[in-house]
């Protein structure tokens, strides 16, 4: 095998073989393959995607490219959960107490965020003291022990992923269905995952801009994950405005605490229900999803999934963040300034540039970000919006970034004199 008679081989339209996928996989993490072959071969994997089994082949040498979490003799059955990244979208910290006291057990490697969709381990880390750091040894005892267990993601997990991944971003190839599918797939395999449950986001706040581009990515998740032996339920999420009130990495934590306390409401709440609903079927604790969200909400309602969760911070070194979360020293309220209508637009990708812009997301892999930072979203599309109402609240650093925020929120919204339906939040599960 050699490198150019495979960049030769996509570039012409052939198929690979395992052996070659492989090959490059390894050549990647381990450096003997340079960036510049490998950008060519990404590029014409771009121009020429790769099938299906090809796209498993890749999955599974990506996977098996570094050091793998063996997770066999945990409490069955366990999952785990995964977003391919919304703006607000901070289930995971609702999920993983609430599906732990429904009886499964949930182990999860989070990422940090890039651009304007967040990362949970980013989020959480603005609790004090959370530990996200947790070795293999660690991350099974706390399974065992308690139903969960979540870390970021250790260096050496799926090391070709992030050979890849950066040179894809250098390259304008990110974009390639079969490239993001072994991308995030090769982190779950490595991660230990058996069965995972999957939130597809689709709108202006996703990667997927589209209903139907999501459609797309989730149909391609599920058939790699069948055919690498991986269990995989799907949901399509609408992300076309932010999820929930808060965006923001110590706000989300807040909102998700206030759903686990039992004093949540709105999307945020019902989606979190779904997957919980969805999740307890697909692992067979359940005969339907109904009974699965009947479940999740005895749960939430009896205050156990409250209980777990702070069983869950404390395993983690953290104490239950009442008033230790990071706030923003300036805060500064947006009106609506217009006649009276309903809101037409609440555009999911203007709040996440502005949370970027305001310093709480990254424009590059490395940077520093300020977790108190945020904007809360007071408006929802499909909502009576009266002459004055509150829109947002930014949360900000100082006086300047508030105002710049405050300008370009205004930009989000748009409001209409005839009544607007409400949108749906789970466009489809497969
Ligand atoms: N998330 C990933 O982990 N990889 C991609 O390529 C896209 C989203």
């Amino acid at each position: 095998l050699n490198i150019q008679g495979i960049i030769a081989k996509r570039r012409d339209k052939q198929p690979h073989t395992q052996e070659e996928l492989q090959y490059l996989a390894h050549g990647a993490a381990d450096g003997s393959i340079e960036d510049y072959h490998l950008s060519a071969w990404l590029m014409a994997a771009y121009l020429h995607p790769l099938e299906e089994q090809e796209t498993a082949w890749l999955t599974q040498a990506m996977a098996t490219s570094g050091e793998r979490l063996d997770l066999s003799g945990l409490p069955k059955p366990w999952v785990d959960k995964h977003s391919t990244g919304g703006v607000g979208d901070k289930a995971s910290i609702v999920l993983l107490p609430l599906l732990a006291s429904c009886g499964l057990t949930v182990v999860k490697m989070s990422g940090k965020g890039l651009g304007i969709t967040g990362g949970t381990v980013d989020k959480l880390s603005s609790v004090p003291g959370f530990r996200l750091d947790l070795t293999p040894q660690e991350m099974r005892d706390q399974a065992q022990r308690i139903g969960i267990a979540l870390t970021g993601q250790t260096p050496n997990l799926a090391p070709a992923d992030k050979v890849l991944y950066a040179l894809r971003d250098a390259t304008t190839t990110v974009g390639s269905i079969p490239l993001i599918v072994s991308s995030i797939l090769s982190k779950k395999i490595a991660g230990g995952a058996e069965m995972i449950v999957l939130d597809v986001k689709a709108g202006s706040g996703a990667f997927m801009k589209t209903a139907l581009k999501a459609k797309e990515l989730a149909a391609a998740l599920k058939r790699t994950a069948e055919l690498c032996g991986l269990q995989a339920r799907l949901a399509i999420t609408d992300m076309s405005q932010p999820l929930g009130r808060a965006v923001g990495n110590a706000l989300e934590v807040a909102e998700a605490i206030e759903v686990l306390e039992g004093r949540g409401a709105g999307r945020f709440q019902q989606l979190c229900m779904r997957l919980c609903g969805l999740t307890l079927m697909a692992a067979g604790a359940v005969a339907s999803e109904k009974e699965g969200e009947d479940l999740a909400l005895s749960k939430l309602e009896s205050g156990a999934a409250l209980r777990k969760a702070k069983e869950w911070f404390a395993a983690q070194g953290a104490a239950w963040p009442t008033e230790t979360l990071p706030s923003a020293p300036v805060q500064k309220k947006v009106f609506h300034q217009g006649t009276a209508g309903w809101a037409w637009v609440v555009d999911a990708q203007t709040v996440g540039e502005v949370v970027v812009e305001l310093g709480g997301g990254r424009r590059e892999k490395d940077d520093e970000i300020d977790l108190a930072v945020g904007v809360e979203v007071h408006v929802e599309v499909g909502t009576q919006v009266e002459h004055s109402q509150l829109l947002f609240t930014v949360h900000a650093a100082d006086e300047a970034h508030a105002d710049a925020a405050a300008q370009r929120l205004v930009e989000a919204v748009e409001i209409v004199t005839e009544p607007v339906r409400k949108p749906g939040l789970v466009l489809e599960v497969m």
